[in-house]
C-alpha cells in the first residue's frame, strides 16, 4: 500500500517531548509543514525566541533543528484550534502526570489534560484525522480518546494511534535522529502507514514496529518499568557493596559482560528521577491493581520503594558522618537537575534528599549549570535564605564551598568531575567531606586534598 504522507501536522504540547520530537521531524521531513501549539503563550513565545539559548528546553543540538526549520516548516503557536482545523494529523502531547488527589491518587495518571486536548480536536477538525497518542498514557486510554472523538460532527472522521516516545532527556535529538525502534499501535493500516511513512524518512523499516494500540501502550509502560527496576536493582547492590567490602563499580563490571544482561543502565546513584520512570512504574501498579493482580503489581511497588529508600538513605549517611548533625552546617549541593544535560527536576533525587536535610536544620547551598533559582524554590516549597534549615542558591563553587562542611555531587555535570580539588578543599572547613552520590568525581584527588570522601557503593 502506498502510505499517503501527512501535508499538514499538529502537535498539541510545546513540552520536553513535543517540542524536541517535532524539531526533528520537520528537520528530517522538509515536505510536511510542522504547528506545536500549545495552551501557554510564554512557553511558546521562548520557542519563537530569535535568541536560541532561551528554548523551554534544554537539549544539547536542538538549538541547531530549530534554527534549521523555524519558520520554514516548524511553527510554535498558541493558535490551537486552527492549527488543528489545518492539519491531517495531530499528536497528542501533553502532560500526565500523577494524580494527586482523588480516586488513584498518588498512582494513576491524571488525564485531564489528554481528555481536554481530545474534546478541542473533537471541536476543531476538519474531514479525516490522524490523532496519534504521544504522551504516556495507561493502557487502553486510547478507548477513552476514540470515544471522545466518536461525538465528533458529521463530516469529521478519526483514527487514533499510540505512538509512544522513548527519548531520554538530555539525549532527545540523538534519541529522536537514531531511535532503537520505533512504535506504532493501531488498527487502521491506512493511518499505521501514514505515521510510518513519516519516520521512513530517516528510521530504517525493519526499527519501525507495529503492534495492536494496547501492546503500544504497554510496551512504555513496560520499557520504562524495566529500566526502573536496573537502576533499583543495582542501587540496592550498592548498598551491599557499601556494607560488605566489595565495589559496586567491579560488581556492575561483572555483571553486564554477561551480554544477556548488558553493561547499560548499571550505574548506582542517588536513585532515578525524572518525569517518567515513577510516574509509569505506579500507574502499572494502579492498573495492576484494578486487574486484580496483587502479588505483579506488588513486584513493581518495590521498585518504587527501593528508590525512595536509596535517597532518604544518602541524607542519612550524610548527617551520621557528619558527627550525627547537621544544625547550621553549610552543605554544597552539586547538581538538583535530575541527570545531567537537561534543566529538568520533575522527581529529581536531589529534591528529597534537599529537603531530609533541611529538616534536620541544615543550610544548602545549592549549584547546577541548568536549574534556575526559581525552579529549585518552587521544588522545595521555600524561598532562599540563610541559617539553619534554609537553601540558596550559589554564584560559583568557590562561593559555595567557602566554609562548608561538605560536598554532595548529586548531578553528573561534566563540569563536577573536573573540579580543582586541592583549591576547594582549602576553603572548607575541617574535617570536610566530598559524598559523591554518582560516583563521577576525581576521588583520588579529593582525597588527596585532604576531604573525607563517601562513594555510593564503595565499601
Ligand atoms: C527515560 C527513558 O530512558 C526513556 O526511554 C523514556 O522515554 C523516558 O524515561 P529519562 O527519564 O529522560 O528517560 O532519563 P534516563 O536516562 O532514562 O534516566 C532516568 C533516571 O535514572 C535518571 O535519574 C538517571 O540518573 C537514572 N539512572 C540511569 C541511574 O541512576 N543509573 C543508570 O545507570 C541509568
Ligand atoms: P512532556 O514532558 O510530556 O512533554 P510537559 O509538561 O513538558 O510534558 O509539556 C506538556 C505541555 O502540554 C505543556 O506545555 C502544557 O501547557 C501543554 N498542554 C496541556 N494541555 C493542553 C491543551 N489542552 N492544549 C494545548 N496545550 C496543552
Amino acid at each position: 500500500m502506498a502510505a499517503q504522507l501527512p501535508r499538514r501536522i499538529c502537535c498539541i504540547g510545546a513540552g520536553y517531548v513535543g517540542g524536541p520530537t517535532m524539531a526533528v521531524i520537520a528537520d528530517r521531513c522538509p515536505q510536511i509543514d510542522v504547528t506545536v501549539v500549545d495552551l501557554n503563550a510564554e512557553r511558546i513565545a521562548l520557542w519563537n525566541h530569535d535568541d536560541l539559548s532561551r528554548l523551554p528546553v534544554y537539549e544539547p543540538g536542538l538549538d541547531a533543528v530549530v534554527a534549521r526549520c523555524r519558520g520554514r516548516n516548524l511553527h510554535f503557536s498558541t493558535a490551537v484550534e486552527e492549527a488543528i482545523a489545518a492539519a491531517d494529523m495531530v499528536f497528542l502531547s501533553v502532560n500526565t502526570p500523577t494524580k494527586t488527589r482523588g480516586l488513584g491518587a498518588g498512582q494513576a495518571s491524571d488525564l485531564k489534560w489528554i481528555e481536554a486536548s481530545a474534546r478541542t480536536v473533537a471541536k476543531a477538525a476538519r474531514g479525516h484525522t490522524i490523532v496519534v497518542e504521544k504522551s504516556t498514557l495507561p493502557v487502553r486510554t486510547a478507548e477513552a480518546v476514540k470515544a471522545i472523538l466518536g461525538c465528533a460532527e458529521p463530516g469529521q472522521s478519526f483514527a487514533v494511534l499510540s505512538n509512544p516516545e522513548f527519548l531520554a532527556e538530555g539525549t532527545a535529538v540523538a534519541d529522536l535522529e537514531a531511535p532503537d525502534r520505533v512504535l506504532i499501535g493501531g488498527e487502521d493500516p491506512e493511518a499505521i502507514e501514514a505515521l510510518a511513512a513519516i519516520y521512513a524518512h530517516w528510521v530504517p523499516q525493519q526499527r519501525i514496529l507495529r503492534t495492536n494500540i494496547w501492546s503500544s501502550e504497554l510496551g512504555k509502560l513496560a520499557a520504562n518499568a524495566f529500566l526502573a527496576q536496573r537502576v533499583s536493582s543495582i542501587n540496592s547492590i550498592a548498598a551491599f557493596c557499601e556494607a560488605s567490602g566489595a565495589d559496586v563499580n567491579e560488581v556492575a563490571r561483572a555483571i553486564g559482560s554477561d551480554s544477556r544482561i548488558g553493561p547499560k543502565f548499571l550505574k548506582a546513584g542517588p536513585g532515578f528521577g525524572g518525569s517518567c520512570f515513577q510516574k509509569d512504574i505506579l500507574n502499572l501498579v494502579y492498573l495492576c491493581r484494578h486487574y486484580g493482580l496483587q502479588e505483579v503489581a506488588g513486584y513493581w511497588e518495590q521498585v518504587v520503594s527501593l528508590n525512595s529508600w536509596q535517597q532518604h538513605r544518602i541524607a542519612r549517611l550524610v548527617v551520621q558522618r557528619l558527627f550525627g548533625t547537621v544544625t547550621g552546617k553549610r552543605l554544597v549541593l552539586l547538581g538538583f537537575a535530575f541527570k545531567a544535560d537537561t534543566n529538568d527536576t520533575r522527581a529529581s533525587p536531589a529534591i528529597q534528599i534537599a529537603r531530609d536535610l533541611i529538616e534536620e536544620g541544615a543550610h544548602l547551598q545549592i549549584l547546577d549549570p541548568k536549574v534556575s533559582p526559581a525552579q529549585i524554590e518552587a521544588d522545595l516549597g521555600q524561598p532562599p535564605g540563610q541559617g539553619e534549615a534554609s537553601w540558596a542558591p550559589c554564584a560559583s563553587l568557590e562561593q559555595g564551598a567557602t566554609g562548608a562542611d561538605a560536598l554532595l555531587l548529586l548531578t553528573e555535570w561534566q563540569q563536577f568531575s573536573r573540579i580543582d580539588w586541592a583549591a576547594t578543599a582549602a576553603l572548607m572547613r575541617r574535617p570536610a567531606w566530598l559524598f559523591d552520590a554518582r560516583g563521577s568525581a576525581d576521588q583520588q584527588a579529593a582525597r588527596a586534598a585532604g576531604l573525607n570522601v563517601w562513594r555510593v557503593g564503595e565499601g
